[in-house]
């Protein structure tokens, strides 16, 4: 699939950047107008939850974040609520009491949020239908005494986990929703609004307080009569829908806008620095997708690399120095230069924490994967070179050498072999491709004794780093058409340690956090194995640990009482060999004391490796 040119400046907007929770909270005040109050939320390098000064507001546990509390602090303009997304486990928000304005404030994007209390302020406008679809743990929800209009969002009548509502005065108007979740509500008020309509019967149990002062609510419990439904004031839902398809395309025609003036922008950024600017490699890559077709074709067909290498040598020989912008550091599959990049045919693979990546498939027939790091240390051009030597002079069947960089100060561009089944993570979830047949034991064992191969051989080469990988986890792990691994994205913490990218390698999301130890690449390395045993898409992948399985919890807990049988994959615990089952209960042991939360009682590396039996 080559995704557009669109598509792939829509996927690089679209997906948030990994923040760390001082730049989310600091995006946060620099969407109000007034915040005195907050006076210790500072850019320099303080962290909000440090015990001698922690920041105004901020209530934390085990030094992470679980409460922003701002009530009444005299606040004004309008809140980037959305950036918190980026503060993990974020429990409940209050700005309840202060001057905020500007539509619904955008909790819709903090999946894992409990309770909201946003009342007391000036915030209007329709709340969307849908709204509340995402919030499934939401249970506490105050927007009283604001300027909400339009009909009460649908979606908030079927929040699964919903008790506490307070709607009253604002604006609101037209029917009240139903209410099929009603049962576990506890407190309730729609009073002082312009609610007309029966009542639904789902809320017959709350008091006819609930419903007081508003335009024309009818039903037993006010004791009034509705009328026949076809005399009831609705909008027909025809001029309803064709709104909804004015609002699309109105949506529609802004994205393209915006994209347009965003790919304006690169160009204008990329002028200055002439060719080969890695955004002109970004932006022409799809656009020339049919082209590298034809231009291949006198590159032999085969994937014969010494062949077409030489062609390639050749190619950018004559276009001056396309090669002299990448900067080969291995050249086992040919010789390449940027522009070669540039008339591959692309397709984007994600956008990891540090970064996106794409896939380029070289006129040689070599697929390549071309990662875009944007922020790292600041370093010279030679510190850097220096640091993918080291990295491409690596010899291990598991662990992938990059064989090209580009190096500019603002951006940094790795070039890597691409692995024919993909990452991990997309064998063991992804729905095309590999045959979950193939995912037998078998495989999954070798994939678990290659992993620890490869971690085990970078703590050996890198026994001075406090984070040998860094990075571990199923979407850097690559499978061969053997199934055998190989790992990505390692030893990456000297280029990123003090920027705020290095927050997002994955080792800072075990239980220690910012204190990560080489037991922190073990930790991730237990995630691994349980992800490949139970076959279960783990939690701790998510940045706010909603959806997916909480493996650590659920392994932990079903092997204190002897459920072993219960975690494993039913796609391989089928299996007859009593052998392997009682294998795979061997390493769902391994995998929990890779993963104990506490460094001290977790298990090292050795022991690790000794007990996989590599
Ligand atoms: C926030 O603090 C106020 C007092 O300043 C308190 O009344 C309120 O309950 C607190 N809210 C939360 C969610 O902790
Ligand atoms: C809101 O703030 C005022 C003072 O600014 C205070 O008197 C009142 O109790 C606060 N209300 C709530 C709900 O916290
Ligand atoms: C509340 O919203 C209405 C429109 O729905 C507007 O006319 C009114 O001025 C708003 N009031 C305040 C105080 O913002």
């Amino acid at each position: 699939m080559h995704l557009s040119l669109l598509l792939l400046l829509l996927l690089l907007l679209l997906l948030p950047p990994c923040l760390s929770q001082s730049i989310a909270l600091l995006q946060f005040k620099k969407s109000l107008t007034k915040s005195d109050s907050l006076y210790n939320w500072k850019d320099d390098g303080s962290n909000p939850c440090d015990p001698n000064n922690v920041w105004v507001g901020i209530i934390c546990a085990n030094g992470i974040i679980t409460t922003i509390n701002l009530s009444g602090q005299d606040l004004e303009g309008q809140p980037d609520v959305g950036a918190l997304a980026a503060v993990d486990s974020l429990k409940a928000i209050s700005i309840q009491n202060n001057s905020l304005s500007g539509p619904m404030p955008q909790i819709n994007r903090l999946r894992s949020i409990k309770a909201f209390y946003a009342d007391n302020n000036w915030f209007s406008g329709v709340i969307p239908s849908d709204f509340f679809q995402t919030l499934g743990s939401l249970k506490k929800l105050w927007l009283q005494h604001n300027n909400f209009s339009g009909q009460i969002p649908k979606s908030v009548g079927e929040l699964p986990n919903l008790k506490e509502l307070h709607l009253e005065y604002n604006e609101f108007s037209g029917h009240i929703p139903t209410f099929p979740e009603a049962d576990i509500i506890t407190t309730l008020d729609l009073s002082n609004n312009n609610l007309h309509g029966e009542i639904p019967k789902t809320l017959m149990k709350f008091d006819a307080k609930v419903f007081e002062n508003n335009a024309d609510l009818c039903g037993p419990k006010l004791s009034k009569e509705c009328k026949k439904p076809s005399e009831q004031l609705e909008p027909p839902t025809e001029s309803r829908s064709s709104i909804k398809w004015i609002i699309m395309i109105v949506v529609v025609a802004l994205l393209i806008l915006i994209i347009l003036a965003r790919a304006n922008q690169i160009e204008e950024d990329k002028r200055p620095l002439g060719k080969g600017g890695i955004d002109e490699a970004v932006v022409n890559i799809p656009t020339v997708t049919k082209k590298s077709t034809t231009s291949s074709a006198n590159s032999s067909n085969n994937n014969n690399n010494d062949v077409s290498s030489n062609i390639t040598k050749k190619d950018s020989s004559r276009k001056g120095g396309g090669v002299g912008d990448l900067v080969m550091v291995n050249e086992e599959r040919g010789v390449f230069g940027l522009q070669d990049l540039m008339k591959a045919a692309a397709e984007v693979l994600g956008n990891g924490g540090l970064g996106s990546a794409y896939k380029a498939m070289l006129g040689n027939g070599v697929s390549v994967v071309v990662k875009r790091v944007r922020e790292m240390n600041q370093m010279s051009k030679e510190v850097f070179d220096g640091e993918m030597k080291k990295l491409a002079r690596l010899n291990h069947q598991n662990i992938l050498t990059p064989l090209a960089y580009h190096f500019r100060k603002e951006e940094k561009l790795l070039v890597s072999e691409y692995v024919p089944k993909g990452s991990l993570l997309y064998v063991l979830h992804g729905d095309r491709g590999v045959s979950h047949a193939e995912l037998n034991w078998a495989n999954r064992l070798k994939i678990i004794k290659g992993v620890a191969r490869g971690v085990m051989f970078l703590h050996t080469e890198f026994a001075s780093y406090p984070l040998p990988h860094g990075n571990l986890k199923s979407s850097n792990v690559l499978i061969g058409l053997e199934y055998e691994p190989v790992l990505s994205d390692y030893a990456f913490h000297p280029l990123l340690n003090n920027t705020p990218t290095v927050q997002c390698m994955f080792a800072y999301k075990s239980p220690e956090g910012v204190n990560v130890s080489q037991k922190s690449d073990v930790y991730c390395m237990g995630i691994i194995i349980l992800e490949i045993i139970t076959g279960k898409y783990p939690s701790q992948y998510f940045n706010n640990q909603k959806g997916g399985t909480d493996v650590v919890q659920w392994v932990k807990s079903a092997l204190g009482e002897h459920r072993e049988k219960e975690l494993i994959d039913p796609e391989i615990s089928s299996s007859e060999d009593e052998e392997d089952v009682r294998e795979m209960v061997k390493l769902l042991h391994v995998g929990a004391a890779c993963t104990e939360s506490e460094p001290d009682e977790r298990i090292d590396l050795k022991d690790a490796i000794r007990r996989i039996g590599v």
